[in-house]
């Protein structure tokens, strides 16, 4: 595993599932970690996991739609730690309807989080790394982003328009010595996935070429990998991370 000693990196969303894993592992790799979550109780149950590995563990409360929240986070972050060289975009929710029967506000609220929270969150980090001149942004997109979901329509286009947000800014900031890149996970082993019904479970795992569904671990070493050095000349990319479910 690379290692990011004295390395200060951001992961939002990280109170539990892909978020927390993710934090666990850049914790475990040496690097301070400031993460950020909606619920309190839940972010201080994380900071407690995430403290056993004696790196500085920071947590702020945090709407990443709001942008004052965003800056306020990144400033706290680099009070606390000094600076900011990793911004994990992981923090997203959804809110899921066939495009008939989707009402706007689940359309809007879907794309505030996951799109905006995204670009929100970008833009403060970046004002950061863009002055000294490095910097690294690992985005959280979704191989639904990639092939498109029925019934997903707003998570489907917040998934989508992160990649897009991604190439962007790998070409808006290449030039400052920031690396910006996604990683667009497929069907991951969580709550959400065990609590399928067992023919939806088998169906979904027929596609899959590895016939599993991923770990959290699967997905943050992944994360790691395109934070490290190991991937210096890699940007604008998108790493599918699905098992083999859409190529
Ligand atoms: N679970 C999967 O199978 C899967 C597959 C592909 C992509 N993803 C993506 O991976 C990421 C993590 O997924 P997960 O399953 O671990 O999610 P999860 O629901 O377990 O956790 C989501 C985290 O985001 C935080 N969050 C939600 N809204 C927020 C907001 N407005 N501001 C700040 N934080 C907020 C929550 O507090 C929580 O910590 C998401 O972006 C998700 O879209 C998940």
């Amino acid at each position: 595993m690379a290692d990011f000693t004295g390395k200060n990196v951001i992961v939002t969303g990280a109170s539990r599932g892909i978020g927390l894993t993710i934090a666990q592992s850049f914790a475990q790799a040496g690097a301070n970690v400031a993460i950020c979550a909606t619920s309190e109780s839940a972010l201080t149950e994380a900071a407690n996991q995430l403290k056993q590995f004696g790196t500085k563990i920071f947590t702020q409360v945090v709407d990443i739609s709001s942008s004052e929240n965003c800056e306020a986070f990144v400033a706290n972050t680099i009070n606390e730690f000094g600076s900011l060289d990793v911004l994990v975009n992981n923090a997203g929710i959804t809110k899921d309807n066939l495009t008939v029967r989707m009402n706007e506000d689940d359309w809007d609220r879907v794309i505030a989080v996951n799109l905006k929270g995204t670009f929100l969150m970008s833009k403060a980090a970046l004002k950061v790394m863009f002055k000294k001149r490095s910097g690294n942004i690992v985005n959280i997109s979704s191989v639904v982003g990639q092939m498109g979901n029925a019934g997903q329509a707003n998570y489907v286009a917040s998934k989508a328009g992160i990649i897009g947000l991604t190439k962007t800014f790998a070409k808006e900031f290449g030039s400052r010595g920031v690396r910006v890149n996604a990683v667009a996970p497929g069907f991951v082993q969580t709550a959400m996935t065990d609590a399928l019904p067992e023919g939806v479970k088998e169906k979904a795992l027929e596609a899959i070429a590895l016939k599993r569904f991923a770990s959290a671990q699967d997905i943050a070493k992944a994360v790691l990998f395109l934070a490290s050095e190991d991937a210096s000349y890699i940007t604008g990319h998108v790493l599918a991370v699905n098992g083999g479910l859409y190529m």
